[in-house]
């Protein structure tokens, strides 16, 4: 199979590269997931091993991506083919590409039911259904949504469809057109929440809530808390299926590895920080519980825009931003997938979208029936949607990291590396060696002993 030259297109210049793959990392996970996880687990102690996670596993790794990416100029299946041979490497290293695109249809099928929630708050705040709400009709507001499987379908069907309406028209047509003026609208908004937050919340205690450390807060969950701060991590980050990778296939020659690494995760991290310092000033503010699960910011925030004068465009413009970021996210889950399809079959893009679109589609509607009717249907305690969740998340995501960061630091040869991240700065360069090699992976496996009980 020919590879390297079927990758369609490059990204036009060095900013569209970070702008797409800050639009990956930036979605659900840090607006939706990252506070409702972190008040899952009381707060400051979860954050702290979340940002350390971020410092020692995902930078590291997700450079590894990158540079995987650049080098191999292919999905994540036919760059790791290629590379593994070019270094007399088994085939067998090609088979992270299609853990990683099984690991991706899993993740965006659910990803796609809440992208689909937050269409539908959108459209509920612009109608004025929001206004006036307290903590309980807010509650039911949510287990309407939730327990009503047709809206959730219509929901999940247009979040779906606008996610392969993007990847279908290629990354120049249209994942960097879509891109370029969504990132930086998702910045404004957010900004202008947080001062809003500030005003009008406790944010002392948020932000107490937040950054100070209480590691009692696990009580005897520990093992399950660092295991799920450092799955927050990778999914965050969008690392461990090829995402990143994929992106870094686009990348032009001339861009440096390093330094788009870390102006990605910065944003990436800020982002979710952001959101914390968002939501927790207003859930205490109200009295509200930070443990509600998924449901966090869907019950809680409209309560606090409902007591703002101009709360209904805010919350329509919370929900709206919402729903681009997940967006610009689904867009990165799904394109490995479709590149790989486009390669190995000669289909078109859009064929190829249509296949493993549609495929995830069907997936994603075994998960929001779990929501609702087939809610009995259980395994360790959690329905399809949320089991799905933890095990991609917290065990497939971190296991594809593993392997990536062992080929990137053990199989690729030393001056391929080099040559590939552009830097002439080796101090840079062995740090981050010595990390993807040892740190990376032996993190990883020391936080999954520990969430078996083995350490
Ligand atoms: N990082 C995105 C978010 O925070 C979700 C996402 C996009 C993702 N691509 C991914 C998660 C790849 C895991 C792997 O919402």
């Amino acid at each position: 199979m020919a590879h390297g030259e079927v990758i369609q297109g490059r990204w036009s210049n060095r900013m569209t590269f970070i702008l797409a793959a800050s639009g990956s990392a930036v979605g659900l996970g840090n607006i939706w997931r990252f506070p409702y996880t972190a008040g899952e687990y009381g707060g400051g102690a979860f954050v702290l091993v979340y940002l350390l996670c971020i410092a020692a596993i995902g930078l590291p790794i997700m450079a590894a991506e990158i540079m995987l990416g650049k080098r191999g100029r292919g999905s994540p299946v036919s760059a790791l083919t290629a590379l593994a041979r070019a270094h007399n490497a088994a085939g067998a290293w090609r088979s992270i590409g299609w853990l990683g695109m099984l690991t991706g249809a899993l993740i965006l099928s659910f990803y796609s039911v809440i992208g689909g929630w937050t269409l539908d708050y959108a459209v509920s705040a612009a109608a004025g259904r929001l206004a006036g709400l307290d903590a309980a009709r807010a509650h039911d507001l949510f287990s309407a949504m939730i327990g009503d499987p047709y809206r959730l379908f219509v929901s999940h069907t247009l979040f779906m469809g606008l996610a392969m309406l993007v990847v279908a028209r290629g990354v120049s047509g249209g994942l960097e057109r879509a891109i370029r003026w969504l990132m930086p609208t998702l910045f404004v908004l957010l900004i202008g929440l947080v001062v809003f937050a500030a005003q009008t919340g406790d944010f002392v205690r948020g932000l107490r809530y937040l950054f100070e450390p209480d590691f009692a807060a696990f009580g005897n969950r520990a093992g399950e808390a660092v295991l799920s701060a450092m799955g927050q991590a990778f999914f965050s980050l969008s690392l461990g299926m090829g995402a990143i990778m994929v992106y870094g296939a686009y990348m032009q020659e001339g861009t440096v590895v390093g330094r788009s690494t870390v102006l990605i995760a910065g944003i990436d991290t800020l982002v979710a920080l952001l959101a914390g310092m968002v939501v927790f000033p207003i859930v205490f503010a109200n009295g509200l519980e930070p443990a509600v699960g998924p449901g966090l910011i869907f019950e809680t925030l409209p309560i606090a825009f409902a007591e703002l004068p101009a709360g209904r465009l805010f919350a329509t413009l919370f929900f709206i931003l919402l729903m681009i970021a997940a967006w610009t996210s689904a867009i990165s889950v799904l394109e490995p997938a479709v590149a790989w399809l486009a390669e190995a079959t000669h289909a078109t893009r859009r064929r190829a979208t249509l296949l493993a679109g549609g495929t995830i589609w069907l997936l994603g509607i075994a998960c929001l029936l779990s929501l609702n009717n087939w809610s009995h249907i259980t395994l360790f305690g959690k329905g399809i949607l949320d089991l799905l969740d933890f095990v991609t998340s917290n065990v497939m995501l971190p296991l594809g990291g593993m392997l990536i960061a062992v080929f990137a630091g053990w199989v690729v040869s030393r001056s391929a590396t080099l040559e590939t991240f552009g830097i002439s700065d080796r101090f840079t360069f062995t740090a981050w060696r010595l990390l993807v090699r040892y740190v990376a992976p032996v993190g990883v496996a020391c936080v999954f002993a520990h969430a078996v009980g083995l350490l």
